[in-house]
């Protein structure tokens, strides 16, 4: 199987062994605590998790810097955007040596992590504007990453972490919610070696359907992982249990038995477009995926990113080696209506707009709250029936 990045096996923060978890969970109890923002929660969760392999804790505020400018630790570890527990004011830990991290989105806000304090920095505003700039390529307040990253203070608290729980997303998504070790076992088990990775914050339509074939079969894979982000989205966005339902009924009705796994993790999203593809496809790769497909505006919002930044950027920004999991580049994929079928817009040349099934986000959120139909070529009608279950008892809400 692939191998990990940076390391030759994954080491994962969360505490397995159970007398272990127990001690320190005590220990907790007695140290000073913080309730830490989501961001800060959910690298917890992917640390622990393996996703974020090899890195042993948040980062200080030179790897930061680092990692935003030139997507590389201090170090000289390849790392594509700054993880981070940041604080607006850390005087209730200024001097403590061992703190308890509380998560912030479950009730009674949970021990989630116990961290070693090794240091607490300031970041300026030209080094917070830096990181956002690079990291995001705007800082426009009204970007909801960008919006996000500053507004939970400038006090990196850095440090090595142990991961006690993976928060909500065990008990809300047990059926879904698989670490980078679960995914591994579960494809060494099915005999899979190579496997295409399918990132999505969304309801799976045929387009996306089809590109997890067209991926399969272009790279002759043993199967496809479905990786759904089961963390925090800005509004507006389909919440993960209904995209979660509409993807498993997709692959039950569409795909052979045994191809496909339907998993997802713990991060919020943070619509950084290119730098968030990079990140996706390092945890793919620890998660043991040989290829993850990136397509038209992968992990963008708005218009703040070309519809192909995401898939450059692999080649212009990325060096040679950094990462051994492999892009399988897709262009814009949509319903032939001269073909009869779903394909890649670069394969038919001769075709015009009115030769494509294109529904926009918005039509198509207006339309199944209004009850009508989705076209058969644009979406499945299991999968239209979930979401328009969904959009009418929001209709209904308001
Ligand atoms: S994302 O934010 O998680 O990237 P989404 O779930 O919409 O959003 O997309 C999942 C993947 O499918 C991304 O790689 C995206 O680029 C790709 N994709 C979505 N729709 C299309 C399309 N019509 N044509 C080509 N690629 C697409």
């Amino acid at each position: 199987m692939i191998k990990p990045h940076g390391s030759d096996t994954l080491n994962p923060l969360y505490v397995e062994d159970d007398a272990k978890r127990a001690a320190l969970a005590k220990e907790a109890e007695g140290l000073p605590s913080i309730t830490v923002c989501s961001a800060a929660a959910a690298n917890a969760v992917m640390m622990g998790s393996g996703y974020f392999n090899p890195l042993s804790g948040y980062m200080n505020k030179a790897d930061a810097l680092t990692v935003a400018e030139k997507m590389q630790t201090a170090s000289g570890l390849f790392w594509p955007t700054p993880v981070l527990n940041m604080v607006e004011d850390p005087a209730s830990i200024k001097d403590a040596k061992r703190i308890a991290l509380r998560d912030p989105n479950v009730d009674g806000n949970p021990v989630l992590a116990v961290q070693d304090v090794v240091a607490i920095e300031e970041f300026t505003d030209d080094e917070m504007k830096m990181m956002t700039d690079k990291v995001f390529r705007t800082d426009d307040a009204n970007h909801p990453g960008v919006a996000a990253f500053n507004s939970v203070g400038k006090f990196a608290v850095s440090g090595p972490i142990q991961v006690l729980n993976f928060s909500y997303f065990q008990s809300e998504f047990a059926e879904t919610f698989r670490t980078a070790m679960q995914i591994r076992a579960e494809m060494e088990k099915m005999g899979w070696n190579k496997v295409v990775a399918f990132q999505t914050r969304n309801p799976m339509h045929r387009a996306h359907e089809e590109l997890c074939r067209m991926a399969q079969e272009a790279v002759k894979a043993d199967g496809i992982l479905i990786h759904m982000l089961l963390g925090k989205l800005k509004k507006g966005d389909i919440p993960a249990d209904v995209r979660d339902a509409s993807i498993r009924k997709m692959v039950e009705v569409y795909f052979p038995p045994n191809t496909v796994l339907i998993t997802g993790y713990g991060f919020d999203m943070l619509y950084a477009g290119p730098r968030e593809a990079v990140l996706h496809a390092v945890f793919r790769q620890n998660s043991g995926c040989t290829h993850l497909i990136v397509g038209r505006d992968h992990a963008g919002v708005g218009d703040y990113y070309g519809p192909f930044d995401a898939q450059t950027i692999f080649h212009d920004e990325v060096p040679k080696g950094a990462l051994e999991i492999e892009i399988f580049e897709a262009d814009h994929t949509a319903y032939s209506k001269k073909l009869g079928k779903v394909i890649m817009m670069r394969d038919a040349p001769d075709h015009t707009k009115d030769d494509w099934v294109f529904l926009s986000g918005t039509k198509v959120r207006i339309m199944l709250s209004e009850g009508q139909s989705l076209p058969p070529e644009f979406s499945r009608p299991e999968v239209a029936a979930i979401l328009m279950k969904f959009y009418q008892s929001e209709a209904k809400k308001q």
